[in-house]
């Protein structure tokens, strides 16, 4: 049994807990009002296999014993109510089928870490829990976490896993990072040379670009449509949004290696590039032509097929100017298009994307480099490089998820010294994470609107397996989630040792799941990699 001040993200409201009122045993039954989704058999899947218990459903919306699920309109559609009733009964009313989704997984913390086992480690297939009452809403709508499967190819089921430790959070975005210069992940039938051979490269950069060390070993993969829509589905089953990105007009070389026609051909062969095998901002990227718009139009067609969110990201950030510089052609087309020189073939791109999205009811999102050579219309931007992007267009009305690298790029270590594993980038502590705001401080109202919330993201490139972006993501994405969720006060006000007294609690949970965190007493030894693989940036990192 878990104090309710345990749970992680902070709800809103408790009151109690009072007394013992709720025993989850071999009578309990589930009763699933109209409209609450598949809550219920998330429910019965979970806490029935963790505590071996039969749940079964009840048409009784009386029944004693139960769990009882509704909806009440009047809440916001992820706001929920948990009570405990002291006649064995635990009910979760939420606005939507969302809040009653989230409703469960505060009732799955409160039921203590066993609950997040697959089977019980005793012989009591019994869980009690206090009367008690939970009201809860978030914070933010956008609550989200890249996964870059390009640099580091993460196998469906590990991605399906992610969606779990994502709903375990109540953060529910899943960012999937599907392309990039070192591997194709996503199967596109009208172009099958995308996969066939953008998704594999002959080697792998060990560690951090400057690193001398490489991994001889040919690393790939891809996710088929097949899987797409699997993963698609279940995360919809937990309330996740699954934004796919398509990076353009950079980051692009696994595809150019693919179809050699979308590269600036005038100015490199680009029939002899491969999958790029290291890290870093790759000079080859897309050929300003109608022919590529033709080509992405296509690739764009079968992602809105498979993934229903609103959002599309199309990437957008890092793309050098060099070959449109040197290129004739992209000159050429520059003066056609009556551009003022190569930052505006960077927004033509994706001012045709916006277009194009929109036209299809979707809307775009980019990385704050979309903001160089004009902000197309509708597009929302992914603030990355600090705040100064996501200010600049949320005061000019565009939507924000915010994501700046200086405070919430979990690639980034967690502690100082050398012990981190393939130390990358700033140290960010958990403490850090905790203490992030997404809004900037002076953003007026009118601004701060746009902010629809916050993200943490995942670049894999020292990060080859499951066990690397658990200890990168864990403990950090607990602070990240309480960040995105609860209504924080103002940074340096935030009660830290709290939080820590609850991650006490939270380790248990994450132990139980088979999650590899960062122990807080240090890094884990299986973690410790030698220290020629890159040299950490010292100091505090810059607001920009
Ligand atoms: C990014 O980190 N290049 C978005």
């Amino acid at each position: 049994m878990t104090h309710p001040m345990d749970l992680i993200p902070a709800p809103a409201r408790v009151e109690g807990p009072y007394r013992c009122g709720f025993l989850l045993d071999a009578r309990t039954t589930l009763y699933a009002a109209p409209g609450t989704g598949t809550t219920e058999r998330w429910l019965r899947t979970t806490l029935g296999a963790a505590f071996a218990l039969p749940l079964r459903e009840t048409a009784d919306e009386n029944a004693a014993n139960s769990v009882r699920l509704r909806t009440d309109g009047t809440l916001a559609p992820e706001a929920y109510r948990l009570h405990v009733v002291a006649d064995r009964v635990v009910e979760i009313v939420g606005g939507g089928p969302a809040g009653v989704f989230w409703g469960a997984q505060t009732l799955r913390q409160l039921l203590g870490p066993e609950a997040y086992r697959k089977a019980p480690p005793g012989t009591a297939p019994t869980a009690a829990l206090t009367t008690q009452t939970v009201e809860d809403t978030p914070r933010f709508a956008w609550r989200g976490l890249l996964l870059d499967v390009s640099r580091h190819f993460l196998p469906k089921d590990d991605v399906l896993r992610y969606v779990d430790l994502l709903a375990a959070h109540k953060l529910n975005v899943l960012h999937l990072h599907l392309t990039d210069d070192q591997g194709w992940r996503i199967e596109i039938k009208r172009h099958p040379r995308l996969t066939g051979t953008g998704s594999w490269r002959a080697r792998s950069k060990w560690g951090h670009r400057a690193s001398p060390l490489w991994d001889d070993t040919p690393h790939g993969g891809f996710y088929t449509q097949d899987d797409i829509r699997e993963i698609v589905a279940y995360a919809a089953e937990r309330h996740i949004t699954v934004v796919p990105e398509i990076d353009l007009p950079g980051h692009s070389q696994a595809a150019i290696a693919a179809y050699p026609e979308l590269g600036n051909t005038d100015v490199v062969d680009t029939t002899a590039l491969t999958v790029w095998d290291t890290w870093g901002v790759n000079p080859n990227v897309l050929a300003p032509t109608e022919a590529v718009l033709r080509f992405y139009e296509g690739v764009f067609e079968e992602v809105l097929d498979l993934f229903p969110s609103t959002f599309v990201h199309v990437g957008g950030d890092e793309c050098p100017r060099g070959q449109w510089k040197a290129s004739p052609a992209a000159q050429a087309r520059i003066r056609e298009l009556g551009l003022s020189g190569e930052d505006g073939l960077q927004s033509w791109f994706i001012r045709h994307f916006d277009r194009w999205l929109t036209a299809r009811g979707r809307r775009l999102i980019g990385w704050d480099e979309i903001l160089e050579g004009g902000l197309a219309e509708g597009a929302a931007v992914s603030s990355w490089r600090g705040y100064g992007g996501g200010i600049a267009a949320a005061e000019a009305g565009h939507d924000v998820v915010m994501c700046p690298e200086q405070q919430v790029y979990l690639d980034h270590r967690q502690a100082p010294g050398e012990d981190e594993p393939m130390p990358i980038g700033y140290v960010r502590t958990l403490e850090d994470v905790y203490r992030f705001e997404p809004v900037p401080p002076g953003l007026a109202p009118e601004a701060a609107a746009h902010i629809l919330g916050t993200q943490a993201n995942v670049w894999t490139e020292v990060m080859q397996d499951r066990a690397r972006i658990d200890y990168q993501v864990f403990p950090r994405l607990a602070a990240f989630a309480e960040v995105a969720w609860s209504a924080l006060p103002a940074p340096e006000a935030r009660d830290y040792p709290a939080f820590e007294r609850r991650m006490n609690t939270h380790y248990r949970r994450l132990d139980a799941l088979g999650v590899d965190y960062r122990p807080p007493t240090g890094p884990h030894p299986r973690q410790r990699r030698p220290g020629v693989l890159g040299r950490p940036l010292e100091g505090t990192p810059p607001n920009v």
